[in-house]
């Protein structure tokens, strides 16, 4: 968290003494020159202290909040080593990349799930690890990541080892979904894929247009399986608490929250 200089000691003493002064100076004002400014001067003092305190309040919450979430980070990093040991170098967690919590949802969904088909729309750190999970587990789960942009699909595909998982390059491509055009990965990557039962929708990002991640099921709905799983990220953001909005109404879905830094909703019909 970036330091204010409200936050620190030495801007309350500077207050204090600050605001001690001005008491003295409205009184003098008042008293001494005859000018009604004492009572308007103290409401005004008094205003400004309580925007400050809460606005005080609020990064102590926020501080508060984010020390969790470090926490669990470590825990969920702590969790996922238990379960196997990487084979290669993973790359940074967090930020764009998925945070360990959220890839300690997705190992938890393979283990509880038993997938047969795995498609990730946004390919990363997590796609490294599921994949890392199935060579582990000697699974014969088939496993597709999409990414629209090539650089980093073939980044990650560099660490995807496992013979079972590839890293699709999928550019964007316009589609007209009830007469609004939207911008989505080119699904014919997935011609031969069907009956996925566990989507994990973690791109595209979200700068290609409002709500990027809605069309995720209105063009993969024909692929789904009847036991899907769909696991969306970045559920703390206006936009994907409106695209389960939008998913549920259209698609008459169950959806749980994770409490994860980025928050995560697990969803089922
Ligand atoms: C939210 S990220 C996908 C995260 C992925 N599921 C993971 O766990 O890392 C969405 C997209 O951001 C892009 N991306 C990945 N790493 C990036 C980086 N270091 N900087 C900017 N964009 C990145 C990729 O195109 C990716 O598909």
């Amino acid at each position: 968290m970036r330091h204010k200089p409200y936050t620190t000691f030495a801007f309350f003493k500077a207050a204090v003494a600050g605001s001690g002064l001005l008491v003295v100076l409205l009184a003098f004002l008042e008293w001494g020159l005859g000018l009604p400014v004492f009572l308007p001067g103290i409401a005004l003092l008094l205003l400004a202290f309580s925007v400050l305190g809460f606005r005080i309040l609020q990064l102590i919450y926020k501080f508060q909040l984010s020390r969790i979430h470090d926490t669990n980070q470590v825990e969920a990093l702590l969790w996922l080593y238990s379960r196997f040991t990487p084979s290669v170098n993973l790359p940074a967690m967090r930020e764009v990349a998925g945070s360990p919590d959220f890839l300690k949802v997705l190992v938890e969904y393979y283990y509880s799930h038993q997938p047969q088909v795995i498609v990730e729309a946004g390919s990363g750190v997590s796609s490294i690890i599921l994949s890392e999970v199935l060579k582990k587990e000697g699974s014969t789960t088939r496993h597709y990541a999409l990414d629209h942009l090539e650089k980093y699909a073939g980044l990650t595909s560099e660490k995807v080892l496992n013979p079972h998982s590839e890293v699709l390059f999928a550019p964007l491509k316009a589609y007209h979904i009830d007469g609004n055009s939207w911008k989505w990965y080119d699904i014919n990557v997935l011609e031969k894929v069907d009956k996925i039962d566990m989507l994990v929708i973690d791109g595209p990002t979200e700068d290609i247009q409002p709500l990027a991640r809605y069309p995720a099921l209105p063009l993969l709905k024909e692929k789904l399986s009847d036991r899907v799983v769909i696991i969306l990220d970045d559920t703390n953001r206006r936009d994907e608490q409106r695209i389960i909005q939008l998913w549920q109404k259209e698609f008459g879905l169950h959806a749980k929250s994770m409490f994860t830094e980025k928050g995560t909703v697990v969803m089922w019909r």
